[in-house]
């Protein structure tokens, strides 16, 4: 496959319409909101990081901002819906305020479905675009601002590597890094693919860059992202794979954790798990979505892996680091999918024995072949098997943390809680949750703390 990066003029280019913009309008105030995964949090902080060049600063109130940014999510109908409601709301601040400028961006954007809607329905939005157009956000703000109207731009573009864009990050301790982009995996139920475009990955040594900046300015978590990390490289050309990357990255010296997500069963195994045993900074975690536990399932779906062979790989994992906390994704009520096969995935959850589980009722996304298939079972009766999946994962998810009581355990106090009986937030290195008393001054520090009290979602401690 053919290299796409924008070319560092194109690039420029953007950066030389923020500056039109900032002399065009001295300064305003801007919304960003963002639905969705943490691939589209790492845009955010790109999107907020063009305001902020073209003179934005922000706000967490739409009615006082000069422009709203919906950064928005198309994985499953009710984010779709939330997004619906959002510009139902910001109709009357804009009925009040003709001059705001609203945008939305992110998958649903991308989705010509979607567009046609907004177009005819939401006649409040001035600027629509695709996560493959993200990069040329100013020239296209600058269009709005100076032709008066409204602009689309969602054709499927070549799908590219944009560098050098500004960033405005919202944690001093973690960060994320975004590896490749896209995915080509089409799997039956997943809209992803069509909004995201083809795979692409960012050159090694734009990514050790980053991470080493990170690094160099303190950051202490960094965590690697992508659709599937597992299938970086395929497009570079020297060769140089996901494993090999991370070896690499792994040679950075400095006292930080580094998390990756997501991963695809179908293309993990020794090679990551070796490197993974044998590094100084990459956390014992892994987030391997099995999506269901029945073989006839998973064909459907065009996962590429059997029961069988997924279990062989959390084993061999395990072999390795025993340690590893394990995550996993789950959809109940795939099209088709028999009360029997349900349950197959509840015998695998209860298998493998997840620190925990992202659970997801079906939800056919227009477009994607899954949505034409014969899909018989009520919402009902899906809800019934749903439920029977969350109260095993959550009675074992408790148990799990119980274990860590009376512990002492290593921590990255990673922010402030806002909660006053627990005022700050940590991992582990496995990534569970711990609630923390201590002061403030150790947000950003590594150390030690005692558990003293879970729930099925996270640990209690104390510094
Ligand atoms: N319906 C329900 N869940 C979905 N996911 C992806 N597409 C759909 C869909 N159409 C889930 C998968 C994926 C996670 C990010 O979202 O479990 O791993
Ligand atoms: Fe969607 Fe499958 Fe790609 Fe994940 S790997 S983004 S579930 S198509």
């Amino acid at each position: 496959m053919k290299r796409a990066v924008i070319p560092p003029e194109e690039t420029a280019r953007q950066r030389a319409y923020e500056q039109k913009i900032l002399a065009l309008r001295q300064g305003g105030l801007a919304h960003v909101v963002t639905y969705g995964c943490q691939q589209n949090e790492a845009d955010s902080q790109q999107l907020r990081g063009m305001l902020a060049a073209m003179g934005f600063g922000f706000t967490d109130d739409p009615a006082q901002a000069d422009l709203v940014l919906l950064n928005t999510c198309a994985i499953r109908d009710n984010a779709e819906q939330k997004v619906y409601g959002a510009l139902g709301r910001l109709t009357h601040i804009k009925e009040r305020r003709p001059d705001l400028l609203v945008c939305l961006c992110g998958c649903m954007a991308q989705q010509e479905r979607v567009a046609e809607k907004v177009r005819r329905s939401y006649r409040l939005v001035d600027l629509v675009f695709g996560p493959q157009a993200l990069w040329r956000f100013p020239e296209l703000l600058y269009e709005v601002l100076t032709k008066k109207g409204r602009v689309f731009s969602i054709e499927n573009e070549r799908g590219a590597i944009a560098e050098g864009a500004p960033v405005v990050r919202d944690s001093a301790v973690k960060a994320w890094v975004s590896i490749m982009y896209g995915c080509n995996n089409f799997c039956s139920y997943c809209i992803v693919p069509y909004v995201r475009g083809r795979e692409r990955s960012r050159s090694p040594e734009d990514i050790l860059a980053e991470v080493e900046g990170l690094v160099r300015d303190g950051y202490k978590e960094i965590t690697l992202l992508g659709q599937n990390v597992n299938s970086y490289g395929k497009d570079l050309e020297t060769p140089l794979d996901f494993a090999g990357l991370l070896a690499q990255i792994d040679q950075i010296d400095g006292d930080f954790w580094l998390r990756f997500m997501t991963n695809h069963p179908k293309d993990t195994g020794d090679r990551l798990f070796a490197v993974m045993a044998k590094s100084r900074h990459i956390a014992p975690q892994l987030h391997l979505p099995v999506q269901s536990g029945s073989d006839r399932v998973l064909r459907a779906m065009n996962r590429g892996y059997t029961r069988a062979s997924y279990l062989e790989k959390v084993r061999a994992l395990r072999e390795k680091i025993p340690q590893v906390v394990l995550t996993s994704d789950i959809i109940i009520g795939f099209p088709g999918e028999t009360e029997a096969e349900a349950m197959e995935t509840i015998s695998l959850v209860e298998e493998v024995g997840y620190d925990a589980l992202f659970t997801f009722i079906y939800s056919p996304r227009p477009g994607t072949p899954a949505a034409e298939m014969p899909d018989p079972v009520s919402r009902e009766e899906k809800q019934v098997w749903f439920q029977r999946l969350l109260d095993a994962q959550n009675r074992f998810s408790a148990q799990r943390h119980a274990a860590y009581v009376g512990r002492k355990v290593p921590i990255l106090v990673d922010g402030l809680s806002g909660d006053e009986a627990w005022p700050l937030s940590a991992r582990t290195p496995g990534g569970r949750l711990v609630h923390l008393q201590g002061p403030a001054e150790a947000v950003g520090r590594f150390a030690q703390a005692d558990i003293v009290d879970s729930n099925t979602w996270a640990l209690f401690g104390h510094l």
